[in-house]
């Protein structure tokens, strides 16, 4: 029986051949490199394979996290408060101890909404943005209070098999997979201490100042990835609406392309009900045949693509009130969703889409998310006018949103996970492929027991 025994042979070495790692392409991230701007960020090298930092042992960890159950190996203690924040404040001791508590409280806010089972880091700074990083309001004109961003995102693949990019804070909550590279922190903040900011035990607050908790809570649901990728990447004054431009290597070869975030996935039109997802797609066949090798050759062949016309009438969309919608996983009612900011004319950069509609939304449980934080009205004062809502800041919209991209709550203790990008599926393909491949082999070999080894 020498035959068998050589098909035997070959059937191992296959099998071994390919379950052995391997990675044909390189997985491209992104930092932002200033919290005021979320959507300006620079590709970073974010592979451990390809950084050199996998072990065998770490690899099989890796495969354990995103096979069926796996969310149980997951399950860590983080305490109440699943936020940590490093501050770094210049404001001396006292005003620092009041932002630091104000963003514990935030976070065990968060907390307590959110199953968060890995804790989510934040570089938190509050400084004076006019003396330390020479950024100053001209004669009483609009101070910036401060903001957030995810401080990486890593591409993932979801189950339309488009891959987007999701923020640090939930890859980490739904995979400890090795290959990926994560950064030291999730979430990047930056405050001005020149604002004049109420903090909670100041007395009441005066119709000037800016609850310093509001202001942070709502940041953090940005950095926590409440945040379209839609906007303006070619023109200076904004004037045509695209995904994220981002290079990404696919099989060796760089690219340019249009990248949507996690948030976008779930983002309608709602005059015609059409995924915005469709929108990226068509902009894409763009992308396909640009051939363009930097981002400025992309845009500039963009702008005479026949494309671009599609991006125009989003930008339209953008400034047309309760044009852009967010239709929470599962929901298929578009006068359930959650209704975008495009009421702002001019389009504001920053303001505009990455927000809930604020006429909607004011004097509701679902506040938070408005661009706009009225002064003189405290996190509590808030809850209050919208009605007392049980679940505190975190409205029932806002809730939806955040399930949607993928936290796990008390009413959505499964939510839905992506898988890695397509630099890391190989692996995980050739794994279940194996194992099919290894069942049927057994089964032959242990119902052919004549054959020797
Ligand atoms: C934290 O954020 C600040 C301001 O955004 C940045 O300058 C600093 O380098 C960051 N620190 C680390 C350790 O990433
Ligand atoms: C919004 O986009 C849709 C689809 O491209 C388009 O038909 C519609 O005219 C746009 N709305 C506005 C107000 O421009
Ligand atoms: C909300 O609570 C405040 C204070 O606890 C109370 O004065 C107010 O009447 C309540 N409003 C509603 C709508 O229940
Ligand atoms: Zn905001």
């Amino acid at each position: 029986m020498k035959l068998p025994s050589l098909l035997l042979l070959f059937l191992v070495t296959t099998l071994l051949f390919l379950t052995y790692p391997y990675h044909t392409a390189a997985l491209t991230c992104y930092d932002n490199v200033n919290p005021l701007r979320r959507n300006q960020h620079v590709p970073v090298e974010c592979d451990n394979n390809k950084l050199g930092k996998r072990t065998s042992v770490s690899w099989i960890k890796g495969l354990r996290s995103w096979m069926p159950f796996a969310s149980k190996t997951l399950k860590r203690d983080v305490g109440t408060n699943a936020f940590k924040i490093t501050l770094t404040c210049s404001a001396g001791t006292t005003l620092c101890a009041k932002v630091k508590n104000a963003f514990d409280l935030a976070g065990l806010m968060l907390s307590q909404t959110l199953q968060l089972n890995t804790a989510i880091t934040v570089n938190a700074t509050f400084l004076n943005f006019c003396k330390q990083m020479n950024q100053c309001t001209a004669g009483g004109g609009y101070l910036t209070l401060g903001g957030a961003a995810p401080a990486r995102t890593i591409p993932m693949k979801d189950d339309d098999q488009a891959v987007r990019l999701y923020p640090q804070a939930l890859v980490k909550q739904q995979t400890s997979d090795p290959s990926i590279n994560f950064g030291a922190y999730d979430i990047v903040a930056l405050f001005n201490s020149e604002a004049n900011f109420w903090f909670q035990g100041d007395g009441a607050i005066q119709h000037t100042q800016s609850d310093f908790l509001f202001v942070i809570l709502h940041e953090l649901v940005h950095g926590l990835g409440f945040t379209s990728s839609w906007d303006d990447y070619i023109n200076i004054t904004p004037e045509a609406l695209t995904p994220d431009v981002s290079i990404t290597s696919k099989g060796g070869q760089q690219t340019i392309g249009f990248t949507e975030y996690a948030f976008d996935k779930y983002m309608v039109l709602s005059q015609t009900g059409q995924r915005m997802s469709e929108i990226t797609a068509q902009l894409n066949q763009f992308s396909a045949s640009s051939g363009a090798t930097t981002v400025q050759q992309f845009g500039r062949a963009f702008k005479n693509s026949p494309q671009y016309s599609l991006a125009v009438q989003m930008f339209r969309n953008a400034t047309t009130r309760n044009a852009m919608v967010f239709l929470p996983a599962g929901q298929s009612d578009i006068s359930q969703a959650v209704i975008l900011e495009t009421s702002l004319a001019p389009y504001q950069q920053g303001s505009s889409v990455s927000h809930v509609d604020y006429n909607t939304y004011t004097d509701t449980p679902d506040f938070l998310m408005r661009y706009l934080q009225d002064r003189g009205v405290s996190l509590g004062d808030a809850i209050v006018q919208g009605g007392n809502y049980t679940g505190g800041s975190i409205g029932p919209k806002l809730k939806l949103v955040l399930e949607s991209l993928g936290y796990a709550t008390q009413d959505n203790p499964n939510p839905y996970r992506p898988a890695p990008s397509s630099s890391d599926s190989p692996v995980i393909l050739v794994q279940s492929k194996t194992l099919v491949f290894l069942i049927v082999f057994m089964t032959i070999f242990l119902s052919r027991n004549t054959w020797n080894l």
